[in-house]
């Protein structure tokens, strides 16, 4: 197929871009690399530098005839999202109003959106199901629940037929070792315990012990970007077989705590990583983890490299290989 992904210069969109190839669709890449990299694109794409806020510049990129799209541009850090929640509306939503205009203007009706399972909010029972309630603690996680309720009016609608991918913590890098443009001031738990084993910081913050968890640190749901990746041409591969839209829970169904994950760094590193338990950070629950029973039984899918070893040591390369190009 002729796939257009846009934000397919990030972080999780390149692997995504990746995965994709390797099942042989054409691909082009549509991004403003504002947090996208040159690094992350593959000469035998097609790339478009262009913004989701300009629909003119979606609509000369949908004008080029593609079979459907993936949309993963946005900014997705909780906290700022609290902060500035202008630039979410802006960025979030606007643009992709845009984007599924110009979509449906062009005839472009299959779609796979990167949801979060920050949609949920503060969990009302464990593991996860795609039924939980939606109660986000954050803009951010609203503006991933708002385009889910726009997608399903324009499937309504216009017969746009969508899969939402509710991505649990994305972590990991690609195991072959081709992609490894780290994220640019990272604030997620697995690249800052690599900036430390790295050198690139001092040391790192826990944020709080005396959680209800057995060794008091919030336990969470990591999941490999490439198990999110090959979940996406899945999920493509599905609505178009079925004409029918799809959402779904991405994790790995395990929970992993703060000091586990920290540990399991220094055994693999053999590095030290510094790191000192502070206060509680505002809007963590303490634990948080998914059943992908439904992504098992429509996609066939469930998560192949998310084991904390693969996670831990993928990314340490990446991080090695990149310390190593700009010494
Ligand atoms: N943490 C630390 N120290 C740090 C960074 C994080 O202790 O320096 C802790 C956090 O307090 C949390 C855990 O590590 O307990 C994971 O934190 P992240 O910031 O890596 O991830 P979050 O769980 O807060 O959120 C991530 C994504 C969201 C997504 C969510 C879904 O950033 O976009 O997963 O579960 F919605």
């Amino acid at each position: 197929m002729k796939v257009l992904v846009i934000g397919g210069a990030g972080y999780i969109g390149s692997h995504v871009v990746k995965e994709l190839m390797a099942q042989g669709h054409e691909i082009t890449v549509f991004d403003n690399l504002s947090s996208g990299l040159l690094q992350n694109l593959f000469k035998e794409n097609d790339f478009i530098a262009g913004d989701i806020l300009y629909k003119d510049s979606l609509d000369k990129a949908f004008a080029r005839g593609f079979d459907a799209f993936i949309h993963l541009a946005a900014f997705k850090a909780a906290g700022e999202s609290m902060i500035n929640p202008e630039k979410y509306s802006v960025n979030n939503i606007t643009g992709t109003l845009n984007i599924l205009n110009s979509a449906v203007e062009h005839n472009c009706k299959y779609m796979v959106f990167s949801s979060s399972a920050a949609v949920f909010g503060e969990p009302k029972y464990l593991p996860i199901d795609e039924d939980h309630p939606k109660d986000p603690e954050n803009y951010y996680g609203y503006t991933k629940l708002s385009i889910e309720e726009f997608m399903k009016w324009y499937d309504k609608i216009k017969g746009l037929k969508f899969a939402a991918l509710r991505y649990f913590n994305a972590a990991g890098y690609d195991p072959d070792g081709v992609l490894y443009g780290l994220e640019q001031n990272p604030a997620n738990l697995l690249p800052i315990i690599m900036e430390v084993a790295c050198g690139m910081r001092d040391k790192m913050k826990i944020f709080g012990k005396d959680y209800d968890t057995p060794d008091g640190t919030c336990i969470r749901d990591y999941v490999h970007v490439t198990d999110l990746a090959r979940a996406h041409v899945k999920a493509l591969d599905y609505i178009v077989k079925n004409n029918e839209s799809l959402t779904v829970n991405l994790g790995s169904e395990k929970g992993t705590s703060v000091t586990e994950m920290v540990e399991a760094a220094r055994r693999i590193t053999g590095q030290p990583i510094p790191a000192d338990y502070v206060e509680r950070r505002p809007g963590d629950p303490a634990c948080l983890y998914a059943t992908s029973k439904k992504a098992a039984e429509k996609l066939n899918w469930k998560a192949e490299y998310s084991d904390i070893d693969t996670l831990i040591d993928s990314t340490y390369k990446a991080y090695q290989r990149y310390n190593k190009e700009h010494k």
